[in-house]
């Protein structure tokens, strides 16, 4: 039997991947697309990717009704405005996976502090699963509401997360410097994503504290049962998707972490430790639901370590997938590619 879902924020950049995603998948089915200020237009419309019957289906507004056949709503949506949909949807006895960063936190002043703004419905926090699917996926298996994470936290919490769990790291002193392609940014018009602007340049942003270094800090906590200090520099460069996390990081002998994190991800499909001396690139994971990572010791204290994702993959909706997989009781990687697209 077809689980029908929902996606709402259908015409950006997430939404289109869940779209390919959820189509391809063989217990999934696209029964309703969600827009904003494109409602009202036809999915072909606005997104070129989309071809046959689906490019003819209507884009419902935000607050548009949902069938009631539908049982997964997805909402890649503006954090801010996701909250009140997924509310709403859980209202009406659906399971939600939320691409916002709306549930994302366990506490409200956390929230405030990183996206400076009240929250509608801090209630649902507890609720909340964050859905780093490798470290919580017996807990996604049971949940309504997934709060999927972000893409510079998931580069940066996969690797992370084993070495705290050891203990070999010096957690005061950990450094990520993080490069993200600009899909990273969202489809909505931004002058200083234009072409002009961003082609053959590179640059920071984000600082001194950018949103994620909350989330990053929050559950490198939660997962790695220890606090933790982050200094994180994003930047953005001129390619449309792909994400490349460096942790510049100290602690107890560095030589053991290669093997650390082969052990912890000797299962997991989609985190690839590669081969001692081999460091990752945006291009062998595009397009996969993979995460590639390299360690590379640089002293008899310090290694660094690079961790690369699509961050509309294993970043965001590939991720979502993989969550929605183990929620509905699918194999985990069921729809999803560990192969990229390549060259
Ligand atoms: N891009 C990434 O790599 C990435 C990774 C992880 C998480 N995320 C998160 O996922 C969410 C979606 O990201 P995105 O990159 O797909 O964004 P996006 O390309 O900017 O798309 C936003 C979507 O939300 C709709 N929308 C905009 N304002 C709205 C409002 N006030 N009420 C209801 N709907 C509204 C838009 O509809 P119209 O086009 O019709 O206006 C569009 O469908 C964001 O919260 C983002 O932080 C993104």
């Amino acid at each position: 039997m077809n689980i029908s879902v929902a996606i709402l924020g259908a015409t950006g950049y997430t939404g289109a991947e869940l779209i390919r995603l959820v189509e391809s998948h063989p217990h999934f089915e696209v029964a309703h697309l969600g827009a904003h200020s494109q409602s009202g237009k036809r999915a072909g419309e606005v997104l070129p990717g989309i071809s046959g019957e689906l490019a003819s289906t209507l884009l419902a507004a935000s607050d548009a009704p949902i069938s009631d056949q539908v049982q997964l709503v997805f909402t890649a949506l503006p954090h801010g405005a996701a909250a009140e949909s997924v509310k709403n949807a859980l209202d009406s006895g659906r399971k939600v996976i939320d691409l916002s960063a709306d549930f994302r936190h366990k506490s409200h002043d956390t929230y405030k502090e990183a996206y400076g703004v009240e929250h509608p419905c801090p209630e649902l926090f507890d609720e909340a699963v964050y859905g780093l699917t490798e470290f919580s996926r017996s807990d996604v298996a049971d949940a309504r509401l997934v709060a999927n994470p972000g893409c510079y936290p998931t580069s940066t919490l996969l690797p992370l997360v084993p070495l705290l769990r050891n203990g070999v790291l010096d957690s005061e002193q950990i450094i990520v410097d993080s490069k993200s392609g600009t899909s990273g940014a969202g489809r909505s018009a931004d002058r200083s994503l234009l072409y002009c602007e961003i082609n053959e340049g590179l640059s920071a942003y984000g600082l001194p504290r950018h949103r994620h270094a909350w989330e990053m800090e929050e559950w490198a906590n939660g997962f790695g049962q220890q606090s933790v200090s982050i200094r994180f520099v994003p930047h953005i460069l001129p390619m449309s998707r792909g994400m490349l996390s460096t942790l510049h990081l100290s602690g107890e002998r560095p030589e053991t972490w290669h093997k650390i994190l082969s052990q912890a991800f000797a299962h997991e499909t989609f985190v690839n430790i590669l081969p001692e001396g081999q460091l990752p690139s945006t291009q062998a994971v595009k397009g996969s639901n993979r995460c590639d990572i390299g360690v590379a010791v640089i002293g008899t204290k310090q290694a660094v370590v690079v961790s690369c994702i699509d961050n509309l993959l294993k970043g965001a909706s590939g991720q979502a997938l993989q969550n929605a997989n183990v929620m509905f009781g699918f194999e985990e990687a069921l729809g999803l590619s560990t192969t990229a697209l390549w060259p």
